[in-house]
Formats: structure tokens, C-alpha cells, sequence
């Protein structure tokens, strides 16, 4: 292939290089565009074409359903790997030796301790707020109850402000869910395991103690871990942006949570199960649903079907199946919302405006399905979501960082009115 891509404009030539990455993907390399061209630019609504930044952390072929976080498969991740593990591969780039590991899971216990005073800003939301909503106005808090800049050119700094977020942001979601429930806040157990001490802040009851169920603790760890990055996504992109006016981690952080909360994104977890409820109180028809769905005059969309990346099955997707079947078999439930999942996912396989669309089943598909199992209430869906994408958002904010990006700030294509004299409110 040529090192160059040639453009004409007007009768008039211009070159531009062309990079490959380490896996082959091939890109033009656009940066002296304006220039040459005096000012012409390009448009790509949703940037489907285009690349943001060059990053070494997350690996994804959506036509093949490969994802891979630092070179290491999501499969080998899931099966041999826990949480905390990822979240150092993610963050610093390798998987960690034993001593950093223990060195980074005692830092983040050392720091898991949250301003009390932020229980009064919980306490000021009411109970009906929804809890993405609380957890990003809480990140955003905790800047202002953690000042000091982080310097990044300082390794110790940079280190400091990681441990900090990954010890307090479960604490914040575990209160944020048990201030919906009316439960006494508390700081779990730094005994335990990050999942483990997870699962106790959210579920211990005032009046007993929390007994560990290894198979959600092992459900929870593979979800985190399926969850924790997923390249120039909407959020992480968001985090980026934000975090190029550097702005600092914890605001970056806060952005990017509300940017997960939308239901194209984060929030079709929640969507999902919404989607499949209303399904069953509807009789459980899901061929209405299907014909809803591929009708152009009907808004209403498949939820958990589709993704702007994948276009074959979502690799997360089909370990996450397998997870769901195990909870829910393990635990001996059996829901009628279950049935309609696998009813609408087998119809949609089958259906020609599906696979014509290379429409399947996303994560969030099932991830819906395994927390409702492990009693996690519906709108809490997104903040797990948030939770295991905490890793990723913190490496690629600290890539951005140490690789000094420039402030994020897209051109557009005005097609708005052109220069015309004000007129005066009585003559309008
Ligand atoms: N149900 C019905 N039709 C769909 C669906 C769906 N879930 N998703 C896409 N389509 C159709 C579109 O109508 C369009 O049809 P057309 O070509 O006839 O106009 C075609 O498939 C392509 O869809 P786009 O919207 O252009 O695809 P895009 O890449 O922009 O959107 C998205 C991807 C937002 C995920 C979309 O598939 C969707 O809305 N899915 C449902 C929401 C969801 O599950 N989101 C979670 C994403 S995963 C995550 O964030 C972790």
C-alpha cells in the first residue's frame, strides 16, 4: 500500500501520510489538513470515521468480535484474571507481579475513606433521584473536597490521585444505592477483596452480617472486568475531551459518567430490562416487539441489540451469556424475563432485518439480566456499569495526559444565516 493519500481540491493536490497501527489498521494522518487546504475541513457527525487519538490501551476488531485490553485477550482476561488485576494492566500497561499487586489493592483500601461531610450533599438529593445522576454529582464533589492538583509530570501524584478514585468511587456507589434504600451508609471491610468488600457495602443489612457468595463475587469480578474499557467510546471520549482542557481526573471522571448515563450508551442495561418488562406486563408477545422494532414509523428499538463498533457478535456478549446462565441456574431462579431475553435474541438471530443489519446482542443485553439476578435494583444497572469502566476512563485519561494530546476542540460547517444588520425590537 502507498505511504500516502492524495486528495484534490479545486484542481489542486495535496498529500497526506498514512500511519498503521501495530495491528494493521490503516489511517490518514489528516493533522496539516487546514493548512494546505486554507481551511477546509472535514465532516463526520458522530465521528464514525474518525480517529481522536492514537492509543496503546484497548484493541477492538468489531468486524471479527475481537477485544483485547493491552494485548490480552477479554476471554483469557475473564477466565484467568480478577478485577483489580485488569485494573492495574489497564492503568499502568502490564499485568502486576504479586507485590503490585498487594502494594496497589493496600493503597486503594488506604484511601477508601470518604469526606463525611459528602454524606450531606447525599443527603440533600431526594430518594426518587436517580443514581447516576447522585454519583456523578458526588466524582464532581470530590474535587472540591481534594483540591490539589495533580501534577502530572510526577509518577507519585499521578499514582496518589488513581488510588484515591479507586478507593472511594465503590464506597460512593454502594451509598448511593443504599440512600435509595433507606440503609445507614457504610465503609464495607478492608479485609476483604475490592469485589467482595463491593457486594458487602452495598447488600450488608444494619441488623446483620453479610455472608460472601462466591458465584456472585466470581459474576460481579467478570462483569467489572468485561465492562472496564472499550476504546474511544462516548464516555471515555468524553473523559478525554474534558480532561484536554485539564481539567482534573475526578471532573473528568464525573463528565464521563453522565455521558455512560444515556440510554444509547450505558443506560441500555437499564433500558433493556425495561424493554423486557414492559414485553411481559404486555402478555410477553415478542413478535409484536420484533415488528415494532424494524418498523421505521416506530421509534421504539431493540434495546441490548446493536453497536456502533460491533458488527458481529459482541465477543463480552457471549461470555456474559454464559455468566448469565450460571447466576441464574446456580441461584435457582427462574424468570419469565429471562424467557423473552432468549426468545427475542433467538428471533432477532433469525430475523433478516437483524443479521442484514449485523444487529446482535450487546453486553448489555444480558448484563441486565445477571444483576436483577443478584438483586440489584434496575436503576442501578448503569452505576455497575460505571464501576467496571472506572479502570478504563483513569487509563486513557492518564494516556492523554502523559502523552500531552492538545486540547480537544472540533471544527463544524456553518450553515447557519449569513451577515445581516440588526434590526431594532420594533421593527421585527
Ligand atoms: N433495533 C432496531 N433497529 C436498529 C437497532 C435496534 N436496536 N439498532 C440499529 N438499528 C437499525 C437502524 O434503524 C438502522 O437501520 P437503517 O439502516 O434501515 O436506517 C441500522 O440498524 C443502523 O443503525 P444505526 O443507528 O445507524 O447504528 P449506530 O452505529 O449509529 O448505532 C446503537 C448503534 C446506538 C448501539 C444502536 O444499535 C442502538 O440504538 N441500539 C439500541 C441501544 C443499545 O443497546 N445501546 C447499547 C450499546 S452498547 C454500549 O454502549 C455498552
Amino acid at each position: 500500500m502507498s505511504d500516502k493519500a492524495v486528495l484534490e481540491i479545486n484542481g489542486e493536490k495535496h498529500e497526506f501520510p498514512i500511519v498503521t497501527g501495530t495491528e494493521n489498521e490503516v489511517a490518514i494522518d489528516i493533522k496539516t489538513l487546514r493548512g494546505v487546504t486554507k481551511g477546509v475541513t472535514t465532516i463526520d457527525p458522530g465521528y464514525k470515521n474518525t480517529g481522536s487519538c492514537e492509543s496503546a490501551i484497548t484493541f477492538l476488531d468489531g468486524e471479527k468480535g475481537i477485544l483485547r485490553y493491552r494485548g490480552y485477550s477479554i476471554e483469557e482476561l475473564a477466565e484467568k484474571a480478577d478485577f483489580l488485576e485488569v485494573a492495574y494492566l489497564l492503568i499502568f500497561g502490564n499485568l502486576p507481579t504479586v507485590e503490585q499487586l498487594e502494594k496497589f489493592h493496600i493503597d486503594i483500601k488506604a484511601n477508601s475513606v470518604v469526606d463525611d461531610d459528602i454524606k450531606k450533599i447525599l443527603d440533600a438529593f431526594p430518594k426518587t433521584a436517580h443514581p447516576m445522576g447522585v454519583l456523578s454529582s458526588l466524582t464532581s464533589a470530590l474535587t472540591a473536597f481534594n483540591p490539589s492538583s495533580v501534577n502530572i509530570d510526577s509518577e507519585e501524584d499521578m499514582y496518589n490521585a488513581i488510588v484515591k478514585i479507586m478507593g472511594k468511587f465503590p464506597v460512593l456507589v454502594a451509598w448511593t444505592m443504599r440512600k435509595k434504600q433507606g440503609l445507614p451508609l457504610d465503609y464495607g471491610d478492608d479485609k476483604l477483596g475490592y469485589v467482595e468488600n463491593i457486594l458487602k457495602m452495598m447488600f450488608k443489612k444494619p441488623h446483620g452480617d453479610y455472608e460472601q457468595n462466591p458465584i456472585l463475587v466470581n459474576a460481579l469480578d467478570k462483569l467489572l472486568i468485561l465492562h472496564a474499557d472499550h476504546e474511544q467510546n462516548c464516555s471515555t471520549s468524553t473523559v478525554r475531551i474534558v480532561g484536554s482542557s485539564h481539567a482534573g481526573l475526578f471532573a473528568s471522571l464525573s463528565a464521563g459518567i453522565s455521558a455512560l448515563w444515556g440510554p444509547l450508551h450505558g443506560g441500555a442495561n437499564q433500558a433493556v430490562l425495561e424493554m423486557l418488562e414492559k414485553i411481559k406486563e404486555d402478555g410477553g408477545d415478542t413478535k409484536k416487539y420484533m415488528a415494532k422494532a424494524k418498523d421505521k414509523q416506530d421509534p421504539f428499538r431493540l434495546m441490548g441489540f446493536g453497536h456502533r463498533v460491533y458488527k458481529n457478535f459482541d465477543p463480552r456478549a457471549k461470555i456474559i451469556k454464559v455468566a448469565a446462565d450460571e447466576v441464574l441456574g446456580d441461584l435457582g431462579i427462574e424468570d419469565p424475563i429471562l424467557d423473552i431475553a432468549k426468545g427475542l435474541e433467538k428471533e432477532a438471530l433469525e430475523d433478516k432485518y437483524f443479521v442484514d443489519r449485523k444487529l446482535y446482542p450487546n453486553v448489555d443485553f444480558y448484563s441486565g439480566i445477571i444483576y436483577r439476578g443478584m438483586g440489584i435494583p434496575v436503576e442501578m444497572f448503569t452505576v455497575m456499569f460505571a464501576l467496571g469502566r472506572l479502570p478504563g476512563w483513569i487509563a486513557q485519561w492518564r494516556e492523554m495526559r502523559l502523552r500531552k494530546e492538545p486540547i480537544g476542540r472540533p471544527r463544524q460547517l456553518y450553515i447557519g444565516e449569513n451577515h445581516r444588520p440588526f434590526k431594532s425590537i420594533e421593527n421585527r
